[in-house]
């Protein structure tokens, strides 16, 4: 029976969705970002809150042991990780999500078996969670370096891995049928297994896709849960989860395809293409590596019309973005037009490059683009790329490259191209870059941040 306790409860859950949306509009920009995070973060901790004052709640001592786990574990790890360790940890935190949605589902189907409509959708979401959490520990295995990131490839596995899923899923829908819990295990088993051999074959450079695609999942999960929750005694919390629930799996979503579109690629090909397991073969790179000093740079700067930074992955292990944004201040006083050009997958997830460009204090306005900055190349005297290596590689406009189809930065179109990296790594992608080879592009060695200091200290002197 509806009690005047339970409307208030709803009544906050609502309040709480409002604010979770409005959280959700402000991340859309990066000057409203930062807020987005904190609104989102206040309307969990109501909806946690208010759902203490349902009366169907009890176990509170558990409850409180979880929260304290969790809430102490999460506001550790997010204080001491790294920026460059961040998408592991997104990875992670998703999968505990997921995670959770699959243990709410197993609670659900252990103690509600009877209730077909609530079971179909606890099963629905303890197979989604159950994959969502076992891929993201194998993606948070892969982006921390504790397993190979090369795509590991088992024999017949579309066969293999098809199998699985089905026998998992038909262990669930049996367990429905004749109304046993006992079946639950082997499906749980499964599509835990599925998840891993799901994530296995797919290369490091294409985890952020992969861990935004089990992102929506996890809100997809949440959501189904949440239905299944509906007719429970928390009913309320049911809805509100249904509606947090949709709102992660359709941004998440929205996200999937747009990085995939940002890569070429679709979202199956992603997951089912093994891309990255082969090595290009008989494309033999011709010239050799120029390298240069920073006195020849800094002129070669100081004298340019225009000047297109492009920064990567190697510009945020040095965090060399203080510096950068002294170059381009002493730039711009010499009257150098500089632009930043920044590719949607720089760095090691969505949106690094620009995150660390704004705590560096460089404006927006100078931020632009594949779309809007490829056509300035041919134009641009001089092309500075700092730590990037597979968005300006070449190798995507030739057939039989695995990057083939990749769309990149065209830095090799600008007149001199200026590369700084320590040595010769390759990309995350693991495959040659034969721009550092052209005639127009010279190397510039070292660590980002000494280089660029150095560059900085000879502008000085001219
Ligand atoms: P990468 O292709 O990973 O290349 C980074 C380069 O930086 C390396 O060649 C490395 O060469 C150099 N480097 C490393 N530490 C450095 C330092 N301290 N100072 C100077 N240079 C340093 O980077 P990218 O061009 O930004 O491309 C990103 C790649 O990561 C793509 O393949 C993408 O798909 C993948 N990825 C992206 C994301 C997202 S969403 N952004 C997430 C996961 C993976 P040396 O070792 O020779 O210095």
């Amino acid at each position: 029976m509806t009690t005047w306790i339970q409307d208030v409860i709803d009544a906050v859950y609502v309040i709480a969705v409002l604010v979770f949306i409005l959280g959700l509009r402000a991340m859309s920009s990066p000057t409203t970002a930062r807020r987005g995070i904190v609104y989102a973060g206040c309307a969990m901790l109501i909806a946690v809150v208010v759902t203490f004052f349902s009366p169907s709640l009890s176990n509170f001592l558990l409850i409180f042991i979880g929260v304290a786990i969790g809430g102490l574990g999460g506001w550790y790890w997010a204080r001491v990780v790294k920026m460059t360790a961040m998408p592991q940890m997104v990875a992670m935190f998703n999968g505990m999500g997921g995670g959770s949605a699959a243990a709410i589902a197993a609670v659900e189907l252990l103690s509600n078996l009877s209730n077909y409509a609530t079971s179909g959708l606890s099963v629905a979401g303890g197979i989604i969670g159950s994959i969502s959490i076992a891929g993201s520990i194998i993606a948070f295995l892969k982006l921390q370096g504790w397993m190979t990131s090369k795509p590991v490839v088992l024999p017949a596995r579309q066969i293999v891995n098809t199998a699985v899923l089905i026998v998992g899923v038909a262990f669930g829908g049996y367990a429905l049928i004749v109304l046993n819990t006992l079946w639950l295990l082997p499906f749980y088993i499964l599509l835990l297994l599925y998840g891993i051999l799901l994530t296995l074959p797919i290369g490091g450079a294409d985890m952020p896709v992969v861990i935004s695609l089990f992102n929506a999942l996890t809100g997809i999960a949440v959501g189904l849960d949440g239905f299944a929750l509906v007719n429970g005694p928390l009913g309320d919390a049911g809805y509100a989860m249904v509606i947090a629930g949709v709102l992660v799996g359709s941004a998440g979503s929205l996200l999937t395809f747009l990085m995939a579109k940002a890569m070429n690629r679709s979202v199956s090909n992603v997951f089912f293409s093994a891309f990255g397991a082969t090595e290009e073969t008989g494309a033999a790179i011709k010239g050799q590596l120029k390298p240069i000093d920073a006195a020849d740079v800094a002129a070669m700067m100081a004298y340019a019309n225009q000047v297109i930074i492009v920064p990567g992955y190697g510009m945020a292990v040095a965090q060399a973005q203080q510096k950068v944004k002294e170059l381009a201040d002493l730039l711009e006083t010499k009257g150098v037009t500089v632009k930043f050009a920044i590719h949607p997958v720089a760095g090691r997830m969505p949106g690094h490059m620009n995150v660390l460009l704004a705590e560096a204090g460089i404006s927006y306005d100078k931020l632009f683009d594949r779309d809007e900055i490829n056509a300035e190349f041919p134009a641009t005297d001089l092309a500075f790329v700092i730590g990037a290596n597979d968005v300006v590689n070449p190798a995507a406009h030739r057939q039989g490259s695995p990057l083939y189809g990749m769309p990149i930065l065209d830095v090799e179109q600008a007149k001199n191209v200026i590369v700084n990296k320590r040595g010769q790594g390759k990309g995350f992608a693991g495959i040659e870059n034969d721009l550092f080879y052209r005639d127009n592009c010279h190397m510039l060695y070292g660590d980002a941040q000494a280089a660029v200091g150095q560059l900085v200290s000879e502008l000085k002197k001219l």
